[in-house]
């Protein structure tokens, strides 16, 4: 097994709100390996953003973190903004939902390019501008050399991701973080600037941090996977692990959410009953809990710990926060939610 590029262990992030501490990561644990694409979903609220922004200390000035993250080998979690500028675009390069936050709408995109290559490289403007020209073509936009000139306005939606994917390639990263990629683009545009951020993984080699609510882009992209909920990585595992061996019944959910062709020949997508917690004051048991068809008294007591998953299929990675987890990847996928009903109607004893 190689050396992991990243190594979180123990995060915890909180903020101060009107309502009391917002509990937004509550002890999240993983390692990045060389060259993996690694997949983190999970519903809105779930701590997916917040756990990107705090490994290139990008949180807000009101959140405290503890915990490690370490850059390989290298504790960052405390570098001061200083400290961490090397790192950003060189190391580890991020790719936002919206373009545009990456972009600054008063400059050309060539020049864009251009500035983040010869920011962290010694190499002539004239250099910089081919190497630009050629990051753009990889990035799959056609007449390149003219589009240098152009504005972002000038650009579609997916034109402009796909020049940001050329950023992020530019110094050839050790890992890139996609939170969202490509949320905002309709689905054909989708699977382009997928493709594109495939390219953009060939030519720098990087590992990538996938980030989406999407459980159909990570299939098609990841190595490994992990599920948040309030806040906590509640499954990991291969892909085949989370669609074959589901071991948490809120990933069951989680895929009973993606669209299917049921026995009609109709389309239909299952929605998880109820809402997340607000992640306000102490935890008491499994957060899932209250939404999960599942439940037992102890799920109301304890906090199940992230724990190897034993199923004699499963992968060295597959583990679950669930006190009922080897019961759990016996049963059929997406069968424990049904369409309309809540989780009171639906309950279910194992
Ligand atoms: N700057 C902030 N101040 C206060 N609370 C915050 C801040 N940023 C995030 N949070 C809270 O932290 C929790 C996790 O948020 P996060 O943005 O990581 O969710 P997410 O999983 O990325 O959701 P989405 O899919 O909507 O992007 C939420 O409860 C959110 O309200
Ligand atoms: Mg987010």
């Amino acid at each position: 097994m190689p050396e992991p590029i990243i190594e979180v262990n123990d995060l915890r992030v909180d903020f101060p709100s009107e309502d009391g501490t917002v509990h937004a990561i509550r002890g999240v644990h993983f390692d990045l390996f060389p060259h993996e694409v690694f997949g983190i979903v999970g519903e809105s609220g779930s701590g997916k953003s917040v756990t990107s922004l705090a490994l290139i200390g990008l949180l807000a000035k009101s959140a405290t973190a503890t915990g490690s993250i370490k850059l390989n080998g290298e504790e960052l979690l405390g570098k001061s903004e200083k400290e961490l500028t090397p790192y950003r675009g060189k190391t580890i390069a991020m790719i936002f939902q919206d373009p545009m936050t990456s972009l600054n709408p008063v400059y050309t995109i060539g020049w864009q390019i251009t500035e983040a290559i010869q920011a962290h490289q010694s190499v002539s403007k004239e250099d910089a501008k081919k190497e630009a020209v050629r990051l753009l073509e990889a990035a799959g936009i056609s007449q390149a050399e003219n589009r240098m000139e152009s504005y972002p306005h000038e650009f579609s939606g997916g034109m402009r991701q796909r020049a940001v994917i050329a950023i992020a390639m530019a110094n050839s990263p050790q890992v890139i973080l996609a939170d969202e990629p490509t949320t905002a683009l309709d689905v054909t545009v989708q699977a382009q600037v997928l493709d594109t951020l495939k390219v953009a993984l060939r030519e720098t080699q990087a590992s990538l941090v996938l980030i989406t609510h999407d459980l159909g882009v990570i299939a098609g992209l990841a190595d490994r996977v992990a599920v948040m909920y309030a806040g906590r990585i509640v499954e990991t595992g291969t892909v085949e692990d989370l669609f074959y061996r589901t071991a948490m019944p809120y990933t069951h959910g989680l895929l009973g959410s993606i669209p299917s062709v049921d026995d009609t020949g109709q389309e239909r997508l299952r929605q998880i009953p109820g809402a997340p917690p607000t992640m306000v004051g102490d935890v008491q048991g499994c957060p899932f809990a209250p939404r999960c068809p599942l439940r037992q008294a102890t799920c109301f007591e304890v906090e199940p710990e992230l724990v190897k998953v034993t199923n004699s299929e499963s992968s060295a990675f597959h583990t679950s926060a669930c006190h009922f987890a080897n019961d759990v990847t016996l049963m059929p996928a997406a069968s424990m939610f049904t369409d309309t009903s809540s989780a009171d109607e639906s309950e279910k004893t194992i």
